[in-house]
């Protein structure tokens, strides 16, 4: 059976004192549920700091972006052997704010996922459909043409070494919450387009769940047969309501 995974991206947000007193809080409550576990994703300047005040817990440590680039002159960007060298585990790529407001490609997507892998960490694909595409019936359109560039850059051995995160463009902070039947729908097809490839992989790789994802919703979406975890926004930069997403997800 597949781990349920709580992820919390923390986007561009908190400080210091903020940071220390979220992890502190999250290690504390952590559930002692073998099956479920936990990752926090600070911006880059925090990474060190977060890494060490979760080092002896089970909570994960994670990147929010990562460069496609080993090394260089690319001025403001950092490489996946840095963030292996912080003490990363995991790194988000493609990201719809960052493919919206950074022009990421899912070209660009597809080389930053084989970056991370390259450097031995587990990337976690976000993928999604915005209103219009959903309104228009594209959303398998759409989800699948995000996931199809990694299938042919990494492979389905590829995926299968990373998490795929559902994100439909509407849910993502807006309170706006796909039905737990919506997401399994799209959760469902993107396990079967990666069965395709191979079964063994579909069956063992965690799909999140992301869009708005809180203490109440979290249990109906986590007990879908194809929803793995969420990538919590918001609610991640409250350890009360990340935590009761986490409790959700001990009782699934
Ligand atoms: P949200 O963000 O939980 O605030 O909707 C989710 C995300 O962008 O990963």
């Amino acid at each position: 059976m597949r781990n349920i995974l709580v992820a919390g991206n923390w986007k561009m947000n908190g400080d210091s004192a903020a940071n220390a007193a979220l992890v502190e809080s999250i290690v504390a409550g952590q559930p002692a549920a073998p099956n479920v576990e936990m990752l926090v994703c600070p911006p880059f300047p925090y990474l060190s700091a977060v890494g060490a005040a979760v080092a002896e817990s089970r909570v994960q440590l994670g990147a929010q972006n990562v460069s496609q680039f080993d090394r260089g002159a690319y001025t403001g960007e950092v490489s996946a052997a840095m963030l292996v060298d912080l003490g990363c585990r995991f790194v988000i790529v493609g990201h719809s704010e960052r493919r919206a407001m950074y022009g990421e490609t899912s070209e660009v997507v597809a080389a930053k996922y084989a970056a991370v892998l390259e450097a031995g960490l587990t990337p976690i694909l976000c993928v999604g459909e915005t209103l219009e595409d959903r309104e228009a019936g594209n959303t398998e359109a759409v989800v699948d043409e995000q996931l199809d560039a990694v299938l042919s850059e990494s492979g389905a051995d590829g995926i299968g070494r990373g998490v795929v995160a559902y994100e439909p463009v509407w849910a993502i902070g807006t309170g706006k919450t796909a039905t737990p039947e919506q997401a399994q729908d799209v959760h469902r097809h993107l396990r079967s387009r990666i069965a395709a490839h191979d079964a063994g992989v579909a069956a063992s790789t965690q799909i999140l769940y992301g869009g708005s994802v809180n203490g109440d919703n979290a249990e109906g979406l986590f007990s879908m047969p194809d929803i793995d975890g969420g990538l919590v926004g918001g609610a991640s930069l409250k350890a009360a309501d990340f935590l009761a997403i986490a409790d959700a997800a001990s009782r699934v």
